[in-house]
């Protein structure tokens, strides 16, 4: 494939930056970031690099699971500004050449939503089917619950209906019924809908779930897989462009399903949930052998599919595929105390502080994100280092306001620091120590740095098309990746150990004359047969591409 064609397939190598509108920018000072703010952050975003914004749930909501709970899937939160507002965003980022993504929220709907509201106070209702009513509560469906400590059971009674309802997640977010064909032409219209905004594609929210036969197996005439083949083969026939990119946090043996057939015939993109955990286990043990044992895990991704790579998203941290000793093993590294985990999986911190700010392990991890298999995925704020704040309750407390300036409420709002949508972090990683504007104009800043590797990273098409391999060492902390792609090959080096290596490697079924750092100015020559040999400091990195006899690649 010629590297123009590649374009067609954007996602196999792009650069994702999800954010939250209530949290980005607030233009008119009520303390909540809104549509207007965020078009103006646009060129900041296109001046980084990131080429799709993901944006979290925009829609109205009563917030109590900050917008994953929804009353109305056609229209826009008020609080964030008007249709107007969204569609100037739209034609902004499209105009800077960014695509847009957003949360599909079809797995439930907020128990406010009208649909719900009519379905529970009237069995006659067109919308009862909306949802999973019983008389009583099924004996053999599962009892695991999604968020343990806040969440009781999946089914609740409800007076009105006289009936239980089934919630995968929060009582107060009861489970749509796929069973009912309506619903399923309701999620084909939202979808349509959205995409007729000019959105590029969503991010599923809650897959396996939705795909979840709980209480509705015997009504469903169609298997759900192929329910979800139609639906995205619906996606691509409205927009040719269009992806999915779904949340499926399941064993690494039990992904492939979801891109579909050999050819990728479901969800385009899978976020890496076992990389990522792999990743703070190797970390925490300073091994690449756990994030290797990861990677090597995941089935093969169909040609037109790729992973999304993430070091952290919205949510907790989870570590809920490690085992309980592994996970131990990360919390008391990189957060021991109680008030840092939670629903017993997870972590509630952002990735600097749990590094204890050491800056060579920051970009090292950030550096391994951009190099792993993958689209990378940033969460915002991850580029200037944003930490956490744990006095704000559950897994809020990553989505903290954008710290633009040094000022009081970051930049991010004209108004009072405690009028802001959520309490910024104070200390070390307040907004008078980690902002945009400082770091802009600091050439060693993390920003700066992102800068620097996204760019890098865009012109590096080896990794997002590339064929994969690991790259046997003796050295515990070396984690090697060689990718071939044409005639390209790469190899990319990280150690996650604190101590210098050396890494001896076997390319020798290549034919090259110098391999070129692209990060650095290390350049190397092979051995007399072939090898590779490179020495790399204590957390230090390379993404060393080698160049065959003739070739000319661009910079
Ligand atoms: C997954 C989302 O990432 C999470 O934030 C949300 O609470 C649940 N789905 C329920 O929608």
């Amino acid at each position: 494939m010629s590297l123009e064609r590649t374009a067609d397939l954007w996602w196999k190598n792009a650069i994702i930056y999800c954010l939250d509108v209530e949290t980005f920018y607030d233009s008119d000072g009520d303390g909540i970031g809104d549509f207007a703010g965020l078009t103006r952050c646009v060129d900041y975003l296109a001046g980084i690099g990131v080429n799709c914004i993901w944006l979290m749930p925009f829609y109205p909501s009563p917030n109590r699971d900050d917008g994953y709970d929804l009353t109305d899937h056609y229209a826009i939160d008020e609080r964030l500004g008007t249709f107007g507002d969204f569609t100037e965003f739209m034609r902004t980022a499209r105009d800077r050449g960014i695509r847009v993504i957003a949360d599909l929220v079809v797995n439930h709907t907020s128990s406010d939503h009208p649909w719900f509201q009519s379905s529970r106070s009237d069995r006659n209702s067109r919308y009862r089917d909306y949802y999973v009513w019983r008389d009583e509560i099924p004996e053999d469906g599962p009892e695991g619950v999604v968020f343990p400590g806040e969440q009781e059971g999946v089914w609740t009674w409800d007076d009105a209906a006289g009936q239980y309802y089934h919630h995968r997640f929060m009582h107060h977010q009861p489970d749509l019924n796929v069973a009912n064909a309506e619903v399923r032409d309701e999620i084909r219209k939202v979808i349509g809908f959205w995409l007729a905004q000019g959105l590029s594609g969503f991010r599923v929210d809650a897959v396996p779930f939705f795909l979840e036969t709980e209480g509705i197996a015997e009504e469903m005439e169609i298997a759900p897989h192929d329910y979800f083949r139609n639906l995205c083969e619906f996606l691509t026939r409205r927009t040719g462009e269009a992806i999915m990119l779904g949340e499926v946090n399941v064993a690494p043996d039990q992904l492939a399903p979801f891109f579909g057939d050999e050819d990728g015939d479901e969800l385009q993109m899978l976020f890496n949930f076992p990389g990522m955990q792999g990743l703070y286990l190797g970390l925490a043990r300073k091994d690449a052998q756990p994030f290797v044992a990861a990677l090597l895990s995941l089935p093969q991704a169909p040609p037109e599919c790729q992973w999304a790579s993430f070091v952290r998203n919205h949510d907790e941290l989870t570590l809920d595929k490690l085992s309980d000793d592994e996970r131990q093993e990360v919390f008391d590294a990189f957060g021991p105390e109680e008030d840092m985990q939670i629903y017993g999986r997870g972590l509630r911190r952002r990735l600097p502080p749990m590094l204890a700010g050491d800056s060579d392990r920051i970009r090292l991890v950030y550096s391994l994100m951009f190099a792993m298999p993958g689209t990378p995925t940033i969460f915002y704020g991850e580029e200037i280092g944003m930490g956490e704040n744990l006095a704000v309750e559950g897994r809020r407390s990553v989505r903290t306001p954008m710290q633009w300036t040094d000022e009081p409420s970051a930049g991010f709002s004209t108004a009072d620091p405690d009028q802001l949508r959520r309490p910024l972090p104070e200390g070390a990683y307040g907004p008078a120590n980690v902002n945009v504007r400082a770091q802009r104009n600091d050439r060693d800043s993390l920003l700066t740095w992102f800068e620097r590797v996204i760019r890098q990273r865009r012109q590096t098409p080896e990794i997002g098309w590339g064929e994969w391999k690991i790259v046997d060492t003796d050295a515990r902390g070396l984690v090697v990746i060689r990718y071939d792609w044409q005639d390209r090959t790469l190899v990319t080096v990280h150690n996650l150990a604190a101590e210098a290596a050396k890494a001896d490697l076997d390319v020798s079924d290549v034919e090259w004359t110098v391999a070129r750092d692209l990060l650095g100015d290390t350049a190397i020559e092979p051995t007399g047969d072939g090898r590779l040999v490179i020495e790399v400091a204590g957390h230090g990195f390379h993404w060393l591409r080698l160049n065959k006899p003739g070739q000319r690649l661009t910079p």
